[in-house]
């Protein structure tokens, strides 16, 4: 119940930094990148690379927002079970160690609380482009087939859009012999930053940002520099965060941020009644008046990232009117439901449809996150809630996260961190 007032600076997408720093295996020189955001998955990802060899270096030891990477010396192109296990993306690691040692051996990533998330599209298109690959023991074993030096170039049409699909597939056919194109392509601006990155390193690649990707295959690729797009969901997240404060009001000037890159979450927060001034790298937000209901249906960019569906169910939560949000991209992406109705929200959900009758006010309690844009959901709803909430399990947050309650409480939230 505290007004939200002041400036934060949004960190490096968590989302782009992933394969981003995957990408470095490609090449046996440095590649530098600055905007690094400072999160549990990064450090996962960075572990990961470390084991198998590659050489990670922060110039400046206190900014961890600047790395360097050499992949002069990878000498095991392996991704163990007990690291994969915590982080599904590691599977980013197995498009570009194929692409560049010709085999890879890589932990199957189980499924998580959102859904079974199978990788069975990155294994197509791989298949397509030559490789060998078997999965035993819980591992994917990849190679290049028989007598060959390279992946080859593959027409390849993936059967969903899928965002770490299409960076796997886009990272292995930077060095094929031949073309390859990816159809049904992921248009995710991560996508479009990770492809600008793999440009500067010498690759070839046209139609960024379509659902079109054609790839000439190089024989190697040199290092690079690079800054790491603004993360547009921890943007949209504080967004949602200045939204449901109307009755005690906002006024945030979020820096570093990408306004471009969230056309759909700034038209539907305008709807809910946020004041809303844009620069090309900044986004002011006023916010004096209760929210108003808005409904959507998740997709694939551009349109609702699923990834702020959880955040705005928070706002709906206490939002005048009714609302109907529709998840279509994972099959259980709705655990928060249950727990903002323990802080008194009347959500029903029928099928992949969550129904919700906004409430004058919430009420704290304990409450338990389950995955990472589900705790942030919950912080939200808590910030806006009578009495004191406490969010339990945020080991999830920090996955994605950098310091929420730190960013937060600069800002007038009363917030903090307890053991
Ligand atoms: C990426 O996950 C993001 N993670 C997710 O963000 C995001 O929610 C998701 O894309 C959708 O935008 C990273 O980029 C690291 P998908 P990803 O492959 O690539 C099915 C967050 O909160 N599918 O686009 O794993 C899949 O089950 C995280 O930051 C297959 O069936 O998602 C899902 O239903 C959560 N087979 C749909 O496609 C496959 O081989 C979209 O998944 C691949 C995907």
């Amino acid at each position: 119940g505290r007004p939200l007032k002041g400036e934060i600076t949004i960190a490096g997408a968590k989302n782009a930094a992933l394969p981003i720093l995957c990408a470095a295996l490609l090449t046996a020189e440095p590649v530098t990148l600055r905007n690094l955001p400072d999160l549990q998955d990064v450090r996962t990802i960075l572990k990961i690379l470390a084991q198998m060899g590659l050489k990670v270096t922060f110039p400046n030891p206190d900014d961890r927002s600047v790395v360097v990477l050499d992949g002069s010396d990878i000498h095991t192109p392996e991704a163990s079970y007990e690291l994969v296990k915590t982080m599904r993306a590691s599977i980013l690691v197995l498009g570009p160690l194929l692409a560049r040692f010709g085999r890879a051996k890589v932990s199957l990533p189980g499924g998580c609380a959102i859904g079974a998330r199978p990788v069975d599209q990155h294994i197509k298109g791989l298949k397509a482009m030559g490789a060998d690959i078997h999965i035993s023991h819980g591992y994917i074993e990849a190679s290049f087939g028989e007598q060959k030096k390279a992946l080859q170039g593959a027409k390849i049409l993936t059967d969903m859009i899928t965002v770490t699909g299409t960076e796997n597939l886009l990272m292995a056919a930077v060095l094929a012999d031949g073309q390859t194109i990816l159809e049904n392509a992921a248009r995710e601006p991560e996508v479009t930053d990770l492809a600008e990155l793999l440009i500067k390193m010498g690759a070839n690649i046209s139609g960024l940002g379509t659902d079109r990707l054609v790839i000439q295959g190089v024989k190697s690729l040199h290092g690079a520099q690079h800054a790491i797009i603004a993360d547009r969901i921890e943007t949209g997240t504080f967004m949602c965060a200045a939204a449901i404060m109307g009755q005690t009001g906002a006024d945030l000037m979020l820096k570093n941020a990408r306004p471009d890159t969230m056309e759909m979450v700034i038209d539907k927060l305008k709807d809910a009644g946020l004041q809303i001034a844009l620069g090309k790298d900044w986004i002011h937000v006023v916010m004096n008046q209760r929210p108003k209901a808005v409904s959507f249906k998740t997709s694939e960019y551009p349109a609702f990232p699923t990834d702020m569906q959880a955040q705005f169910m928070a706002m709906n939560a206490i939002a005048q009117g009714a609302s109907r949000v529709t998840e279509t991209i994972f099959e259980n992406r709705f655990m928060h439901v249950q727990e903002l109705n323990r802080l008194g929200a009347q959500i029903v959900i029928e099928g992949n449809t969550a129904m919700t009758e906004g409430v004058d006010e919430l009420s704290g309690a304990t409450v338990m996150a389950t995955d990472l844009r589900a705790s942030a959901s919950l912080v939200i709803a808590g910030l806006a809630a009578s009495g004191e909430t406490l969010v339990d399990r945020i080991y999830h947050l920090d996955r994605g996260y950098d310091r929420m309650e730190k960013k937060l409480a600069a800002v007038g939230a009363q917030i903090a961190r307890v053991k």
